[in-house]
């Protein structure tokens, strides 16, 4: 029998750290949280012993098996000279492990399944051992791995893969030490159908290859969550020195002249927070089923096709992945609890970007509806809820559940707050000084306090109360120091939705120089209920049911539901059949579940689009609407 370190690792001494905590004001959140580096209570690595620093990972996508196989090559530091290597993995099957260059056999342990964090797995190690081999396999239902039929591609001739491994899926994928403290350098080699191109957060070539093999090289060190592979029918296209798009063929215009920008944003973050340290950025455009807005891989940021509105007016959001490439991959949050320190910092660097290139009234109307989405989730989550705190507490918690808009639009305000006391040329001489002395390292909270204080606050005691650092980090809601944005340009909007609601007609008011910044805040500024006359009124003067921008079409198409207003259903059903953006999909299937009908509806829908939908976002509406696979 294996010990099961659950039951006698580090878990539960952080369990039992937990209970132990003596309490007061923001006690209770601060565990594990210590400037000297937390343990990662996700993974079953023990760095502390045995750590990987660099994969040669040699695999094979299958699509007919929809598999994955091959074998992870290891290098590792074990200066304490221990006897095992712990790796993460959940539901991989492990074939054997080998040590050294010459591949001598070695025995291995899965421990025992923890939910939400899979396997141990133990290796029997040396302490002179440099090398590690473990040959495996993926299971079909790995969580980061969605597969897709040529159906479900835009292109509709040929399949597709592609993988999301933040915040814990790499495991899903590779046997590794899946913790974001831990760094790696990479090579891969991937094996997979002539017809297609595989892709990787990695120095890439972008053309097809005869034998369908393809190689990378990844000389930055990473953490696991940022491993990422895509397969599939890819065209190229430079956009600058520096910058291009992959994309589906029938795809890559449309994104060429969406993402046109980037080479200016790379400029504009780099004259904000220092050079950019990846060497190439390219943005590659996914079909619709991916789950997110965005995933900030590093050299190659993975992309929802529902950002190419044909107006660049989405472009919010390759600022935020291409800040990433400061906030997140370069300084990088020790552990998931201080998400707050890639999505917040993330945030609030997109806002800064979003002002150099489109001016400042633009990136405060944007700073503006990140606001207001968080007082939503503020309203959501309970006004005093521990989620509300930056700093999180996800003990026995899959961090998936307890990641929000809190971390990001909380976190952006809490900086915002802070370049407001100190003023923006200090402020920023102290980012890019953080960025600089912290670079391909992790950070903890109280790190990056301990930090902030020593530049900037000192001992200056008033200063402290002023700017309640603790409340905003270890307490709930908003502190009343928060610097509440206030854009000019929607007092005319707000004007707009009450001269409608006064009686003009919607055809008759002033909407010449909006955008789509304007039509969101429009939409939300929409009274509750409204009538089908007045829905169709609004839809016969603006067009929103048919709109082409997918964050307008959202915002609408909730207002549809919640209003019973039957002329929005087709685009709606249209919508939720083929777009897989969980953002989308949680509010609409959420409202829709508010009546009998309407949750009767969307199993009905469901039922049909699941299938098309990727594993994270099967789990989040799954628990929506209360389905299960035996229940359809
Ligand atoms: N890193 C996140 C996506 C993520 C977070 C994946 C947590 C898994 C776990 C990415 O940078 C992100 O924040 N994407 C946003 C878009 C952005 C413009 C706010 C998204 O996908 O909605
Ligand atoms: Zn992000």
């Amino acid at each position: 029998m294996r010990r099961s370190l659950y039951k006698t690792g580090k878990y539960s001494a952080i369990l039992l750290a937990l209970l132990a905590w003596p309490g007061g004001a923001f006690a209770g959140d601060r565990s594990g949280d210590s400037a000297a580096g937390a343990a990662d209570i996700h993974s079953f690595a023990r760095p502390a012993e045995a750590v990987v620093t660099h994969l040669d990972l040699d695999i094979e996508v299958d699509f007919q098996k929809k598999q994955i196989a091959g074998k992870a090559r290891w290098r590792i530091q074990n200066p304490a000279g221990a006897a095992r290597l712990y790796l993460d993995t959940r539901d991989l099957a492990i074939e054997r492990a080998t040590l050294g260059e010459e591949e001598k056999e070695t025995g291995f342990f899965p421990g025992n399944s923890v939910k939400f964090l899979g396997q141990p797995l133990e290796i029997e190690i040396h302490p002179e051992t440099e090398v590690v081999t473990v040959y495996y396999h993926t299971r079909p239902g790995a969580a980061a791995l969605q597969w897709l039929e040529p159906g479900q591609t835009v292109g509709g001739k040929h399949p597709f893969l592609f993988t999301q491994s933040q915040a814990i899926l790499a495991r899903t994928w590779i046997p590794c030490q899946d913790s974001p403290g831990i760094r790696i350098t990479y090579t891969a080699r991937v094996k997979t159908d002539p017809a297609l191109l595989a892709v990787m957060s990695a120095q890439n070539t972008p053309a097809k290859n005869p034998a369908g093999i393809y190689t990378f090289v990844m000389n930055q060190p990473i953490p696991s969550y940022l491993l990422a592979l895509a397969v599939g029918d890819l065209e190229y296209r430079a956009l600058g020195p520096r910058s291009g798009i992959f994309a589906e063929p029938p795809v890559v215009e449309k994104a060429a002249y969406e993402f046109a920008d980037a080479e200016k944003m790379i400029a504009a973050a780099e004259r904000l927070y220092g050079p950019y340290r990846w060497e190439q950025y390219d943005v590659l455009v996914l079909p619709p089923s991916f789950p997110f807005g965005g995933m900030e891989n590093p050299r190659l940021t993975f992309a929802t096709p529902t950002v190419l509105a044909g107006d660049r007016s989405l472009v919010a959001l390759i600022a935020h992945e291409l800040a990433h490439s400061w906030s997140g991959n370069l300084v990088t949050n020790a552990a998931w609890n201080d998400f707050w320190l890639n999505e917040g910092f993330t945030t609030y660097f997109e806002n800064r970007i979003m002002e150099e290139l489109y001016g400042e009234e633009t990136a405060e109307m944007l700073a503006y509806l990140g606001y207001q989405d968080l007082l939503k989730t503020f309203r959501k989550l309970g006004e005093n809820s521990p989620d509300t705190h930056l700093f999180l507490n996800l003990v026995g918690r899959d961090p998936d559940a307890g990641m929000s808009d809190v971390a990001y639009e909380k976190g952006a305000l809490f900086l915002r707050m802070l370049e407001k006391n100190f003023g923006r040329g200090k402020w920023d001489v102290f980012l890019k000084s953080y960025f600089d002395q912290h670079a391909f390292k992790s950070m903890t909270t109280a790190g990056f306090l301990t930090y902030l204080r020593e530049k900037l606050t000192g001992n200056d005691a008033a200063l402290e109360s002023r700017l309640q650092i603790d409340a905003w980090v270890y307490g709930p809601g908003l502190p009343d120091n928060c610097p509440i944005p206030n854009p000019a340009a929607f007092e005319q909007v707000q004007a707009q939705a009450a001269a409608w609601l006064a009686g003009t007609p919607a055809s008759a008011l002033q909407t010449g120089n909006w955008g789509t910044p304007h039509w969101l805040e429009f939409i939300s500024r929409l009274p509750q209920p409204m009538s089908p006359e007045q829905m169709a009124e609004l839809d016969a003067a603006f067009g929103f049911t048919a709109s082409g921008n997918s964050e307008i079409l959202c915002a609408w198409l909730v207002r549809g539901i919640s209003n019973g207003y039957e002329p929005a259903y087709p685009a709606l059903e249209n919508f939720l059949k083929t777009i897989g953006r969980r953002k989308f999909l949680r509010p609409l299937y959420q409202e829709l579940a508010k009546t009998p009908q309407g949750l009767q509806r969307a199993r009905e829908i469901y039922t049909v689009a699941r299938a098309n939908y990727h594993p994270i976002a099967v789990k989040s509406i799954d628990e929506i609407l209360n389905f299960s696979v035996a229940s359809n």
